[in-house]
């Protein structure tokens, strides 16, 4: 995993066969189907990495041969909560990975001046839990910032709350960290800049549209 001395908090997790995918959706030729499984293929490598300090504590069991203690994640359902629409196609690779967590759901769209509304929240009740909130673009950090704060109005500690993207702006990772410092981040790619659309450069296009196919011909 790569830091970057600006953001003490941000992990970019660097792996060839992550590098290689992402180079695969950016590519404009790349269509709805495989954008998709890539996006899932993606998510679930960086879970990996995600979840990497989740305690574990030990059991005993009967192996075939003898007793022992064996490691059990602590916690078995933690909470993924995408940001719609586009957060949708990261939560079922984290799912194959972590298959009994719960999942809430984020609805933002945005106003004409690019500040989140609120279409549909729904965040399950687990103030104990770890909470994942996943959205493949951060781009001006409004949603996420926003997103985030929900948990944190319900009672989150930023402690249990970490955000997972595939691709973010250094624009957007200064607007949310200002809002919100000790969230951890992970990210598969940091790109270069916004432009004046607010769409990441040279970033991947709109991930909605490239996930669920609503791009105008
Ligand atoms: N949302 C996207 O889907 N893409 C961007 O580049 C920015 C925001």
């Amino acid at each position: 995993m790569r830091t970057d001395p600006r953001f003490p908090r941000l992990h970019i997790v660097e792996h060839p066969l992550i590098e290689h995918k992402i180079s695969l959706m950016r590519d404009r030729n790349t269509g709805t189907q495989d954008f998709r499984t890539l996006l899932h293929e993606i998510a679930l490598l960086m879970g990996y990495e995600v979840t990497r300090d989740f305690p574990t504590h030990l059991v005993e069991i009967d192996t075939p041969i003898e007793k022992m203690k064996a490691p059990f994640l602590v916690e078995k359902a933690p909470v993924i909560l995408p940001v719609l629409r586009a957060g949708l196609g990261m939560t079922d690779g984290l799912l194959a990975l972590l298959p009994a967590a719960r999942v809430g759901h984020i609805g933002l769209a945005r106003d004409e001046n690019m500040n989140p509304i609120e279409y549909m929240v729904r965040i399950p009740e687990a103030p104990k839990s770890n909470h994942i909130v996943v959205d493949p673009m951060l781009a001006t950090g409004h949603s996420a910032a926003y997103a985030v704060q929900l948990l944190k109005d319900r009672g989150i500690p930023e402690s249990q709350i970490r955000f997972m993207a595939l691709v973010a702006a250094p624009e957007g990772l200064e607007v949310f960290f200002k809002q919100h410092p000790n969230v951890e981040v992970y990210l598969a790619a940091l790109d270069d800049r916004l432009n004046d659309h607010g769409y990441i450069c040279p970033g991947l296009g709109d991930a909605g549209d490239r996930i669920f196919g609503t791009l105008k011909e």
